[in-house]
């Protein structure tokens, strides 16, 4: 599924409004989704502490949010921009991409929740449709 040049233009406010805060929603995007799909927790046995708000969460948290990030800012050009972490994830860390729209989802909850009135149900099509996408250009190089 394609985005359409409205889609684009809602993701882009909706993340110029959250970004600010993107840290901290990366930190329970992440927490919910070790508590909620406890399987995800598998990648990340070497971290020292993986419980909700961990100093190992919160960097990761934002690291997530600052790919998400990017791919807001390239978002005609979404396979490009997520190639070198769609090769991380595939070849060096391994991740089943069935996970890829575990984490949006997480991510999308997050957002709903925290800016409940910017989440209309025209702002959540275009997310879901947006997060789809990444999921999608984070799953290129697997073959
Ligand atoms: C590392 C982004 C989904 C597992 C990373 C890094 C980024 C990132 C930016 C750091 C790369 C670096 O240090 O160069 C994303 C994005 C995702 C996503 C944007 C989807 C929206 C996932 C999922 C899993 C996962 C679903 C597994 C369930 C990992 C692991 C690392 C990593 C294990 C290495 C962590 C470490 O440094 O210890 N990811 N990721 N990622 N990601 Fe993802």
């Amino acid at each position: 599924m394609s985005l359409s040049e409205k889609d684009k233009a809602i993701v882009k406010a909706l993340w110029a409004k959250i970004s600010p805060t993107a840290d901290q929603l990366g930190c329970e995007a992440l927490s919910r989704m070790f508590l909620v799909f406890p399987q995800t927790k598998t990648y990340f046995s070497h971290w020292p502490d993986l419980s909700p708000g961990s100093n190992s969460v919160k960097a990761h948290g934002k690291k997530v949010m600052e790919g998400i990030g990017e791919a807001v800012n390239n978002i005609d050009d979404l396979f490009g921009a997520m190639s070198n972490l769609s090769e991380l994830h595939a070849f060096k860390l391994r991740v089943d991409p069935a996970n890829f729209k575990i984490l949006s989802h997480n991510v999308l909850v997050v957002i709903a929740k925290t800016f409940p009135k910017d989440f209309t149900a025209e702002a959540h099509l275009s997310l879901e449709k947006f997060f789809a996408r990444v999921a999608l250009a984070l799953s290129d190089k697997y073959r």
